[in-house]
């Protein structure tokens, strides 16, 4: 049995640039044997409101939001976790926080969530790459909160419009980075 990665794609754009370089990962992750499940943080509605109604029931991880009730069995159990997101204002998509808000309810309830791989692809219009330290410090601090192991960051810059990712490196390095993800 393959290891199991959860693939939370934080952009609204389908088959826009970062869900490419998703897509590109899970090539790469398949080709080594892994299991990709993927999930769309557009397609949710998550958040947390930190009321404590956390893991009433182990059918209920979070009583305020039933959309991520139906992605925390996949979460808990995955082997690795990556994230790929268009840069939004100098961030994460505000909908990608929310879904990782919502993962406190995992924390409430001393469920464990440590010791899994995870990685950052990350794309933007910005050329220069220091617009992408947000991202990456607030990436790198989550991963340190919940003891993840980084593998690795795949940030692309200066690509606007959708499928622009292809006239650069990105989806290479995304391909290269889901196939040695656990090596
Ligand atoms: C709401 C919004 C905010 C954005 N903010 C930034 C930004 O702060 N810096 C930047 O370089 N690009 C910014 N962009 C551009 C996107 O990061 C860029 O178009 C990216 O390629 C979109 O990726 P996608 O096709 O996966 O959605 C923003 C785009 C949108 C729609």
């Amino acid at each position: 049995m393959g290891k199991e990665i959860v693939m939370v794609l934080g952009s609204p754009r389908r088959n826009g640039n970062s869900d490419q370089m998703a897509e590109a990962f899970i090539r790469g992750a398949e080709r080594a044997g892994c299991c990709v499940t993927k999930i769309c943080t557009e397609d949710l509605n998550t958040g947390c409101c930190g009321c404590g109604g956390c893991y009433q029931n182990e059918a209920q991880p979070c009583c305020q939001h039933p959309d991520f009730n139906g992605v925390a069995r996949a979460l808990l159990r995955a082997d690795g976790v990556v994230f790929a997101a268009p840069l939004y204002w100098s961030g994460i998509p505000g909908k990608m926080k929310c879904f990782i808000d919502n993962m406190f309810c995992f924390y409430a309830a001393g469920k464990n969530l440590a010791r899994k791989r995870t990685a950052m692809l990350c794309v933007g219009h910005a050329e220069d790459y220091m617009m992408f330290d947000g991202v990456q410090r607030t990436f790198e601090l989550i991963a340190k909160t919940v003891d993840w192991s980084v593998a690795g960051q795949v940030y692309v810059q200066g690509v606007l419009d959708a499928g622009d990712v292809q006239k650069t490196d990105g989806l290479k390095r995304c391909e290269e980075l889901g196939h040695r993800f656990f090596g």
